[in-house]
């Protein structure tokens, strides 16, 4: 099949290097020149393990080709996929912006029947004005014979395991009032089912909301057990037991019940909020969402203020390692990372923070002001041990798999006295470091003798270095 691609950040390259490898003509159109211009030499705009290979296999082999030309793109083809972002505007409310003007170029340049599919994350009804926008483009060109149709087709991917989640779906969701379009998007995706049926079909405006209400449920379960975690640390109660214990009912499950610094990324919080705004729009308080919402926001300072109330509310001859700064492991996105306003609050109070993450480095320095780095209150270490020297506590962000079983004799020894480790994902196991001598702080742990020990042993400021 001949599949246009528009849009080329995680969903766009990931769907259409896939595409590409079971057999597929795919084409992938974006309007950001450079990132094309990388994309034809084999080069990725970000990391995303075993997307490079996949790239450029299908480069080599010349089923999957890049442009940044509408015309060229949409050629003969049979679907064309809309995968630009949908980011929050203003009020919360997802800013169509992008997906409309692409609706507007497929409507410039269709030359033949072509299901349009849109890949991105988009409120309710946004199909309709999809093929209202094409439609309208069409008349202009005296070209409404032209047949087309629409699809709503909402990604489930995870970044860190897009490519194993495109290849292997969970479902794959199709969801058109266009008989066409059903049977085109099946063969589509036929390659990837697996061993039993995996395709949903259902309507257009259901699609569309399923993918809301799936991240905004996995959101609330970890907000959820991020406020039980607040409950067990104020009761003496140690969330992990509690996690366990009520995981172990397959009602509720393992997934997504870790409590931690808050969760980030490009979907959650911005689905969150959009679905909030959808729902103020249409008279109807989300009650449930809102409080997910709020917890979230109270969690990403969690650490922050921990941090303040063990050395105070200035923090300027403190320095702290921070390792893992991605919203998750496996990839190197930054957007609405937990570390973003962690680092902003620690470096605004004073204090200095040299930080690791295994290919996050890049787009971490982006999101924070460069004089913090010519100043040298914000450092990049290439090496994670390096990060530590000196440092009054180590702040565990992301659960990077080279953190889940580190050197900690080295890391003690680097650390300042007494070493702290500050763990924001409850990687690792209290008692053992208890008996290396490293004091620890996890989020919902009841670990109240030891942070009584430790705040009793925590150096006066006057001491420090
Ligand atoms: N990132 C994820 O894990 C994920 C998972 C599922 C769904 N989604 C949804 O998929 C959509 C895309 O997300 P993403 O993270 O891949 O986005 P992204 O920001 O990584 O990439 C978007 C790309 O679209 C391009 N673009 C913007 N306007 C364009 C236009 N008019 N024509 C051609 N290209 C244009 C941009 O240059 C950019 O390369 C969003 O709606 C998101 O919510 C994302």
């Amino acid at each position: 099949m001949k599949v246009t691609v528009i849009g080329t950040g995680y969903v766009g390259l990931v769907s259409g290097a896939c595409l590409a490898d079971v057999g597929n003509r795919v084409v992938c159109q974006d309007t950001d020149r450079d990132r094309i211009i990388a994309l034809k030499e084999g080069r990725l705009p970000f990391h995303e393990p075993g997307l490079d290979e996949l790239v450029a296999r299908n480069l080599a082999e010349g089923r999957l080709s890049f442009t940044t030309e509408p015309g060229e793109a949409l050629a003969e083809a049979q679907v064309a996929m809309i995968a630009v972002g949908t980011p929050p505007g203003e009020d919360g409310a997802a800013d169509l912006g992008h997906v409309l003007a692409v609706a507007r170029t497929i409507g410039r340049h269709l030359e033949g029947p072509v299901v349009v599919a849109t890949k991105s994350t988009v409120p309710v009804g946004t199909a309709e004005q999809v093929r209202s926008v094409i439609a309208e483009e069409l008349r202009r060109r005296d070209r409404a014979e032209l047949p087309f149709e629409v699809a709503a087709n909402p990604e489930f991917l995870k970044e860190g395991a897009a490519v194993a989640d495109f290849m292997k779906p969970d479902r794959i969701i199709i969801g058109t009032d266009s008989e066409r379009a059903r049977q085109v998007l099946a063969r589509l995706y036929a390659p990837f089912q697996r061993n039993h049926e995996r395709i949903l079909e259902m309507g257009l405006r259901e699609a569309e909301m399923t993918k809301y209400a799936a991240n905004a449920m996995l959101a609330t379960k970890i907000s959820f057990m991020n406020e039980i975690a607040g409950l067990c640390e104020r009761l003496d109660v140690d969330v992990e037991q509690v996690r366990l214990g009520i995981g172990s009912d397959p009602r509720i499950g393992y997934h997504f019940i870790y409590p931690g610094a808050g969760f980030g990324g490009s979907c959650f919080p911005k689905d969150v909020r959009a679905l909030i705004a959808t729902a103020r729009g249409h008279d109807f308080e989300p009650e449930i969402l809102a409080a997910v919402e709020r917890r979230n926001a109270a969690q990403k300072r969690l650490l922050g203020r921990r941090i303040l109330s063990l050395f105070g509310e200035d923090l300027s001859d403190r320095r702290f390692a921070l390792w893992g700064l991605a919203f998750k492991p496996g990839t190197d996105d930054m957007r609405e990372a937990p570390s973003i306003p962690l680092i902003t609050e620690i470096v605004r109070r004073g204090g200095r923070i040299t930080a690791h993450d295994p290919v996050a480095r890049a787009n971490a320095r982006r999101a924070f002001p460069a004089e913090w780095e010519e100043e040298g209150r914000l450092r990049f270490a290439t090496d994670p041990y390096a990060a530590l020297d000196r440092a009054d506590a180590l702040i565990l962000m992301t659960e990077w798999k080279l953190y889940r079983n580190p050197d900690f004799e080295q890391m003690k020894e680097r650390l300042a006295e007494p070493a702290l480790i500050l763990d924001g994902r409850n990687q690792y196991d209290p008692a053992h470091l208890e008996e290396l001598g490293i004091a620890w702080i996890g989020v919902g742990r009841a670990n109240p003798s030891g942070r009584a020990r430790l705040l009793r042993s925590m150096p006066q400021k006057e001491n420090t270095r």
